[in-house]
């Protein structure tokens, strides 16, 4: 445990890797307010963490809600100093299979919703002194494409997108105190992917190295120490997704191999997680 810092927002922290990013900033110094489109689920994380922490719900899709949180968190913890953009949703198929509420739901919640927290929180931290960081949970997804996943893929590419463009804006007005960071994980073992073994379409989420939450949330902590613009788990299939989306073509001639090993890798954790509950 550190000294005590300002207040921190984290956004769909009821469960998965928001929960536990939301535990280990807490167990930074801060204040945190834990969010989440489920009232419920982010009460129960708020008390598992304690009294450094405290429940608010949020739909990251309405833009008034989220600066109300941001004001909740100053009125809490007398300022904001770290706000993880980590809400997000995975609906997995071809774009002209699935329905048009879903791909508005993808992008309201995984990029509008990363807008509406970083401008909140931007506008927030630039009302006191001392600037402040924001982290944007992004995928790797958002630096390739990903058949089974294009909509979700656009989502994340939005967010990278807005992410540094913001960046840009930042030190063009002569704001250096105010830090974004986007983190771009594999697949993570979370509840997003846990109904996902039996699904073809999401093979490319399981492709690589099937991360743990911890990594990722240790990647956080490593960015809240050291900001970086882009941070990809692990570092080599950033490097292979930045291969792919420079050469598509390349790329979409090994993706039925590349697929076809990630419908194995699927049905190996399925069974060794049936064996394991069995
Ligand atoms: N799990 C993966 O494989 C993976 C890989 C790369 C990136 N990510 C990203 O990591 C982040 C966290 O995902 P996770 O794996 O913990 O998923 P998860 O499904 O376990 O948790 C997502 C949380 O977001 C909340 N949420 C959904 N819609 C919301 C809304 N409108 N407003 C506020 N909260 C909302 C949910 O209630 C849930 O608690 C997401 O942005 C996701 O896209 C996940």
């Amino acid at each position: 445990m550190t000294a005590a810092r300002g207040g921190a927002v984290v956004t769909g922290a009821g469960r998965g890797l928001g929960k536990q990013t939301a535990d280990l900033l807490a167990r930074r110094g801060h204040h945190v307010l834990v969010t989440d489109l489920d009232a419920e689920l982010a009460a129960a994380t708020a008390a598992e963490i304690g009294s450094q922490a405290t429940p608010m719900a949020l739909d990251v899709r309405d833009a008034d809600q989220v600066q109300a949180a941001a004001d909740r968190i100053v009125e809490i913890a007398g300022g904001l100093d770290v706000w993880v953009n980590n809400a997000g949703v995975l609906i997995t198929g071809e774009a002209w299979t699935q329905d048009p509420s879903a791909h508005r739901l993808m992008l309201e919640v995984n990029a509008l919703g990363t807008i509406h927290g970083t401008v909140a929180a931007i506008t927030t931290m630039r009302k006191a002194a001392g600037g402040g960081h924001v982290v944007n949970i992004a995928s790797l997804a958002g630096l390739t494409p990903v058949p089974g996943e294009a909509v979700y893929a656009a989502s994340k590419h939005a967010a990278i997108g807005f992410s540094l463009s913001t960046v840009a804006d930042l030190r063009l007005a002569g704001i250096d105190d105010i830090d974004i960071s986007c983190i771009c994980p594999d697949g993570i073992w979370t509840p997003m992917l846990y109904d996902k073994l039996d699904d073809p379409a999401s093979a490319l989420s399981f492709s690589g190295k099937l991360l743990s939450p911890e990594e990722v949330v240790a990647a956080v902590g490593k960015v809240l120490d050291a900001p970086r613009e882009i941070t990809s788990l692990p570092k080599w299939r950033g490097a292979q997704a930045r291969v792919g989306a420079a050469s598509p073509r390349v790329g979409r001639a090994l993706m039925p191999l590349i697929i076809k090993a990630a419908r194995r890798k699927q049905r190996k954790i399925k069974d060794r997680i049936r064996s394991e509950t069995v």
